[in-house]
């Protein structure tokens, strides 16, 4: 019903996926963290309704708002929350440095699994705090948390917080609950708040269910959402903070007031309130399509030295392509490919790119060509 294999021509000069290699005319970007597919119909026509009104005065989400969120949560991931647990923000990165600069002191240490989505280094170290990393381990082709080292890594280093990444970016793990229960245990006996990033929890492929941490760690952490990655509306730049724990809730909304940077503008409202309402069966249909994609990226390298890392959840895949030097950058000189780089997600990155597949079929089929034509 939805046309995912439309070529949308979104070149222009303020789209970040052609703009920084804007000398390449026939660029395929397979690297940052959208889609090349329009959002659903009804957040196109709420988004026009609203821009067409012309006024573009000062907003806040209302009651319609909430109930558009709870109902997605409740029936997405059978997950009750009420309109006092949600907190607005313009954005997941923003809301995890607020929950690093309101819930711990400077030099404290957070910790992260990498590799991971790279920002969240930036919220521990560009805040004055010291990063204990540790590391995932690839136990049959996919990323596992060490909790016996974990554990460790944490009394040593008097860890006071994780920024936990659920789904995972870019392994694409979709953590089992034995799995949230065993971060969320340690975390609670040794004092670690959680911060988990749950942007990518709509994205769950071959029916793998997503769980909401706070649904296991309780009071005990904050999740961290977004309708952005799900309906590709990044750039209106909306997340709801949510939590139980509403002392920690207004915490973080007293730093988001002092930094002046807090609640959703107007489009933001529209198009998360018109996705959660009516973006159910486009999603459904997108994700289809996206185990599609990867179906056919896995069938074209499986006969090459590249080896892939099957996703359970989001539109990335992370690639080990460490039997080739230079793998990215030959990728964008020779192939004009772009992939994100490995580095970008730190320890362990080294020899991987993350290839993003959120594009129609025509597009990867070729990207994939080129790949496979420099190795
Ligand atoms: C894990 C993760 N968190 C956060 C973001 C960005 O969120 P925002 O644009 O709301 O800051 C991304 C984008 O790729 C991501 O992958």
């Amino acid at each position: 019903m939805y046309d995912f294999d439309e070529v949308i021509n979104r070149r222009t000069p303020d789209d970040i996926k052609y703009a920084q290699t804007a000398e390449i005319d026939d660029l395929i970007p397979l690297w940052v963290a959208d889609m090349d597919f329009k959002s659903p119909p009804e957040v196109i026509d709420e988004l026009v309704r609203v821009a067409s009104g012309g006024i573009y005065g000062y907003s806040e989400a209302d009651k319609s708002y909430d109930a558009a969120v709870i109902s997605w949560f409740a029936k997405r991931f059978d997950w009750s929350i009420t309109s006092d647990q949600i907190l607005k923000l313009p954005g997941v990165v923003l809301a995890a440095s607020y929950a690093v600069t309101t819930l711990t002191k400077a030099n404290d240490h957070v910790m992260i699994f990498e590799p991971v989505y790279g920002p969240f280094r930036r919220c521990v170290e560009g805040n004055d705090r010291r990063l204990t990393v540790e590391q995932l381990k690839t136990v049959n082709g996919r990323f596992e948390v060490d909790v016996t080292e974990m554990e460790r890594r944490i009394v040593e280093d008097d860890v006071k917080m994780l920024i936990w990444c659920s789904p995972h970016n870019p392994g694409g793990r979709v953590w089992t609950e034995a799995e949230l229960c065993a971060v969320a245990d340690i975390c609670g006996k040794h004092g670690v708040f959680i911060v988990s990033d749950e942007i990518h929890s709509d994205l769950t492929l071959y029916g793998n269910r997503h769980i909401p941490m706070a649904k296991i760690a309780g009071d005990n952490c904050v999740v961290l959402t977004a309708p952005t990655k799900t309906f590709n509306i990044a750039g209106i730049q909306a997340a709801n903070i949510i939590s139980t724990n509403k002392d920690v809730l207004h915490k973080i909304d007293q730093t988001a007031l002092a930094t002046g940077a807090y609640g959703l503008n107007k489009m933001g409202i529209a198009a998360t309130r018109a996705a959660y309402t009516y973006g159910e069966p486009w999603l459904t249909e997108l994700l289809t399509y996206i185990e599609g994609n990867i179906a056919l990226l896995h069938e074209e390298l499986k006969d090459t030295d590249l080896v892939m890392m099957e996703p359970e959840g989001t539109y990335l895949v992370w690639i080990d392509c460490s039997a080739h030097k230079d793998f990215a950058k030959r990728l964008i000189t020779e192939a004009h490919v772009r992939s994100s780089e490995g580095e970008f997600f730190g320890n362990g990155g080294e020899g991987h790119i993350r290839l993003n597949v959120a594009c129609p079929r025509s597009v990867l089929k070729e990207g994939i060509r080129r790949i496979k034509s420099i190795l």
